[in-house]
């Protein structure tokens, strides 16, 4: 077991990468504790939760919104919660997402706690304090940045994860090695099989260095005004993708690396040699390099997202495996690559 920690003005967090859940209990110091899960994670790990009461949320970006955590809130009011009572999210990025907003604004802020159960959650999601949900379609209009108390990664919940959904939690590790870390991203080019397979000495360095590039950029830029950019490469497209095409987050956002690493490579910021290396390593870890739509589809919900009126967007552009900056990129030129990763058809993704 490693522990790391992140300080920063909304909290601070202490993260327990390959604890056991067993340890869970001794974590919730509160008088009231309530989980907050899914019904899939209930089925193949409630029996190791701990005696706590239990809310459900529902499946699927569609139940990220505010209407979930209202429903939260209404389980909350009846339970009588206080501002010290503790909530626990266990479950993907979409239950940490949406347990982490509601336990932040219920009476300006409960005490929270998050135990990741898929790749996403524990290499990403769980980690540095942000939440929201989605509005009108769009994704994550409406959140905070608050860190979790602690989050406790037990890779054991990885074993029930379906071959899809392990897949896509390599996407977001794929994007952390190779916005900062060129040792990590050789080492997935050697050991990807293995981690894959969740090979327990394999998947704990995977996940440790992970969650490493995380919290060197959040600790230096907790609220998103330059340097944490950094960890949207691959999004600005792949949150288009998501919308536009129904892909899972992980598959839309490797197509999203794909398109703006062929924009780092028409800059001349990035080598055709090192583009190769990464749609290479995003291959073989399973993931789609195209998806069904169209540059003009990709384009518009691109505009729409957060509300953008700007035609200057603020990308994180590959200069190297392991580099990276912030560039301003204007729309046309994002325009240019799409062509690139759209194919005929209508919603879904292809190698
Ligand atoms: N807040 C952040 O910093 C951040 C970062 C990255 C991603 N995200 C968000 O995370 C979400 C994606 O996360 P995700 O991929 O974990 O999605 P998810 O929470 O929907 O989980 C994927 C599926 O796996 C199931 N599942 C979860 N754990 C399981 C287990 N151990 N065994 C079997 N099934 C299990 C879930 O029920 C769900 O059906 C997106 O909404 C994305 O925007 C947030």
């Amino acid at each position: 077991m490693r522990m790391m920690e992140l300080s920063g003005k909304s909290g601070n967090s202490k993260i327990f990468i390959g604890e056991s859940i067993s340890h869970l209990a001794s974590l919730c110091t509160s008088e009231k504790t309530v989980i907050v899960t899914d019904r899939n994670v209930r089925k193949f790990h409630g029996e190791k939760f701990p005696d706590f009461p239990v809310l459900e949320v529902g499946l699927g970006e569609e139940s990220k919104t505010l209407p979930a955590v209202q429903a939260l809130y209404g389980k909350f009011m009846e339970m009588e919660l206080e501002r010290g009572s503790m909530v626990i999210g266990i479950g993907g990025g979409i239950v940490c997402d949406i347990s982490g907003f509601a336990a932040s604004t219920y009476l300006r802020g409960m005490r929270l706690g998050l135990v990741p159960t898929t790749l996403i959650a524990q290499a990403d999601a769980a980690i540095g304090g942000k939440n929201g949900v989605n509005l009108g379609g769009y994704k994550n209009l409406v959140g905070t940045i608050r860190h979790p108390e602690f989050v406790l990664c037990d890779f054991s919940f990885l074993s029930t994860l379906p071959e899809k959904e392990r897949r896509c939690g390599f996407a977001e590790v794929i994007k952390h090695a190779a916005i900062a870390d060129a040792t990590l991203f050789s080492y997935l080019e050697g050991n990807l099989q293995e981690a894959m397979e969740l090979k327990r000495s394999v998947i704990e360095k995977v996940i440790h260095d992970s969650i490493l590039v995380k919290t060197e950029i959040v600790a230096k830029d907790e609220y998103e005004k330059g340097e944490r950019r950094k960890l949207n490469f691959g999004h600005t497209v792949g949150h288009a993708i998501e919308k536009c095409c129904c892909l899972p987050h992980g598959e839309a956002v490797a197509i999203g690396m794909v398109a703006e690493a062929q924009l780092s490579v028409s800059r001349k910021l990035l080598s055709e040699k090192d583009a190769g290396r990464l749609m290479r390593l995003l291959a073989d870890a399973g993931l789609p390099a195209k998806a069904k739509a169209t540059p003009s589809g990709l384009l518009d919900a691109m505009r729409k997202d957060k509300k953008r009126e700007s035609e200057i967007v603020k990308m994180a552009l590959l200069e190297g495996i392991g580099k990276c900056s912030i560039q301003d990129v204007k729309m046309g030129e994002i325009e240019a690559v799409l062509s690139g990763i759209c194919i005929a058809g209508k919603g879904g993704g292809s190698p």
